[in-house]
C-alpha cells in the first residue's frame, strides 16, 4: 500500500536532489569563471597602479659604449655618467647617439626609446606624393631626362653604375631663375619614383636657438637613412648655403653652423649610396663654394629661361583645360620673351579674369595679350626693386 506509494515519493526525492544537484553545479562553474575574470582584472589593476607609482625617468642619450654592460651616458641635465644597463636590452640596441630612459636614482638605462623627430622633418617628409608629373613641365626636356638619370636611375639600377665603372653623383644641383620650374621639376620626380622623397625648405632649417639648425640636419639625415632609398631636396639653399663671411651676429653664426653639419652629413655618404640630393636656388652666385666641391652638390642642371617653343609647351599645358576662342598661342610665345614659366602661368590666369570682367565665358586672343600685358608692368616693377635678380631678366 504505502509501500509503492513511497517507492513512488522516494523516486520524486531522488530526482529532485539531482536536478538541484545540477543547478547547483552550473552555478558553481558561474562563479569559478567570475572568480577567475575578477582576479585577472585585480592583476591588471595592480600592475597599472604600479605603473602610475614608477618614479618618473630620466632621458638621456648613450655618448660612448664601454663594453656588454656599461655605457657613458649624457643626461638631459649635463654632465656625463658611466652607468650600467638593464639586461632586458639587446646589445645591437646600444649604439652611439641612442636616446635611452634612466632610472632617476642610479641613472642606469633602463629602457631604449625611439628617435623623436622633429615635427618640421617629419612634415617634410612627403607621404602623400605631389601630384606633378612631367607631364606638367613644358620646356624642360632635356633638364628632365639629366634629372633622371642623375638621380632616379642610380636609386633605380645601381647595378649599371658598378658595371660601367663610375660613381653617380651624391648631389645635383637645379640652378635658374625664380619661377621657371625648379621646384616643379623636384616634385615631378617625386611623384615618379618609389623612393622616399623628403623635401625641406632651406629657411625652415635656420632656426633662433643655437645648434637648433643641425640638429634639424641630423634628423633630416637619419630620418632618409632610415627610409632609404631616398631623395632629400632642399629647395632655396642659399638660405643656409650662403658664403661664409666674417660675420658677428649669432644670427649669421648658427646659419653657418647648420651649413656645417649639411656639409658633414653629406660628405658622410657612400658614393654609391641610396641616399640621392637634390638642391634647388636662383642665387648661385652667393653659394658657398664648399657646398658645390665635389662628392657634394657637384653636378648642376641649369633651368633656363623658356625660348619660344618652350613658351608655346607651358602656354599649352597651362590652357589645356580652358575654353579658348580662336586663340594662337604661337603669337603669345613671340611677345613673352624672357618670361619664366611662373609668368606665363599668371599671363594666362590674368587673361580669364579679363573674359570674366567681360561676362564671357571663353578667352579670346585679345584677353591673353592683356594678361602679357599686365604681367610686363608687374616683371619691369619687380625688376626695378630687386637689383640682384637682374642678371636673369
Ligand atoms: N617649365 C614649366 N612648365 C610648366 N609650368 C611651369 C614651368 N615653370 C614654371 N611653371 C609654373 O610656375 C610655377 C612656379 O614654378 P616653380 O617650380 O615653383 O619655380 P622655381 O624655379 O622658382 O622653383 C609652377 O607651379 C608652374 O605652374
Ligand atoms: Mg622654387
Amino acid at each position: 500500500m504505502t509501500k509503492t506509494d513511497d517507492d513512488v515519493d522516494g523516486y520524486n526525492d531522488v530526482e529532485e536532489v539531482l536536478r538541484q544537484l545540477r543547478t547547483a553545479e552550473e552555478e558553481k562553474r558561474y562563479a569559478e569563471l567570475e572568480n577567475k575574470r575578477l582576479t585577472d582584472e585585480i592583476e591588471r589593476l595592480k600592475k597599472e597602479l604600479n605603473r602610475l607609482k614608477l618614479p618618473p625617468l630620466l632621458i638621456g642619450s648613450i655618448e660612448d659604449v664601454i663594453d656588454e654592460r656599461r655605457v657613458v651616458i649624457r643626461s638631459s641635465t649635463g654632465p656625463s655618467f658611466l652607468v650600467y644597463t638593464s639586461e632586458h636590452i639587446p646589445t645591437s640596441k646600444l649604439t652611439v647617439g641612442t636616446r635611452v630612459a634612466l632610472n632617476k636614482a642610479t641613472l642606469s638605462v633602463i629602457s631604449v626609446i625611439p628617435e623623436a623627430y622633429d615635427p618640421t622633418v617629419v612634415a617634410a617628409e612627403i607621404s602623400e606624393k605631389p601630384n606633378v608629373t612631367f607631364e606638367d613641365i613644358g620646356a624642360l626636356g632635356q633638364q628632365i631626362r639629366e634629372i633622371k638619370e642623375m638621380v632616379e636611375l642610380p636609386l633605380l639600377n645601381p647595378e649599371i653604375f658598378r658595371k660601367v665603372g663610375i660613381e653617380p653623383p651624391t648631389g645635383v644641383l637645379l640652378v635658374g631663375a625664380p619661377g621657371t620650374g625648379k621646384t616643379l621639376l623636384a616634385k615631378a620626380v617625386a611623384h615618379n619614383t618609389n623612393a622616399t622623397f623628403i623635401r625641406v625648405v632651406a629657411s625652415e632649417l635656420v632656426r633662433k636657438y643655437i645648434g637648433e639648425g643641425a640638429r634639424l640636419v641630423r634628423e633630416l639625415f637619419d630620418l632618409a637613412r632610415k627610409k632609404a632609398p631616398s631623395i632629400i631636396f632642399i629647395d632655396e639653399l642659399d638660405a643656409v648655403g650662403s658664403r661664409r663671411i666674417d660675420s658677428s651676429t649669432s644670427g649669421d653664426r648658427e646659419v653657418q653652423r647648420t651649413l656645417m653639419q649639411l656639409l658633414a652629413e653629406i660628405d658622410g655618404f657612400e658614393p654609391l649610396g641610396n641616399i640621392k640630393l637634390v638642391g634647388a636656388t636662383n642665387r648661385p652666385d652667393t653659394l658657398d663654394e664648399a657646398l658645390t666641391r665635389p662628392g657634394r652638390f657637384d653636378r648642376i642642371i641649369e633651368i633656363p629661361l623658356p625660348d619660344k617653343a618652350g613658351r608655346v609647351d607651358i602656354l599649352k599645358i597651362h590652357t589645356k583645360k580652358m575654353n579658348l576662342k580662336e586663340v594662337k598661342l604661337e603669337k603669345v610665345a613671340e611677345i613673352t620673351n624672357g618670361f619664366s614659366g611662373a609668368d606665363l602661368k599668371a599671363s594666362v590666369v590674368e587673361s580669364g579674369m579679363f573674359a570674366i570682367r567681360e561676362g564671357r565665358d571663353h578667352i579670346l586672343q585679345s584677353d591673353l595679350m592683356k594678361g602679357v600685358e599686365k604681367m610686363n608692368v608687374q616683371r619691369n616693377r619687380a625688376s626695378q626693386g630687386k637689383g640682384n635678380l637682374e642678371m636673369f631678366v
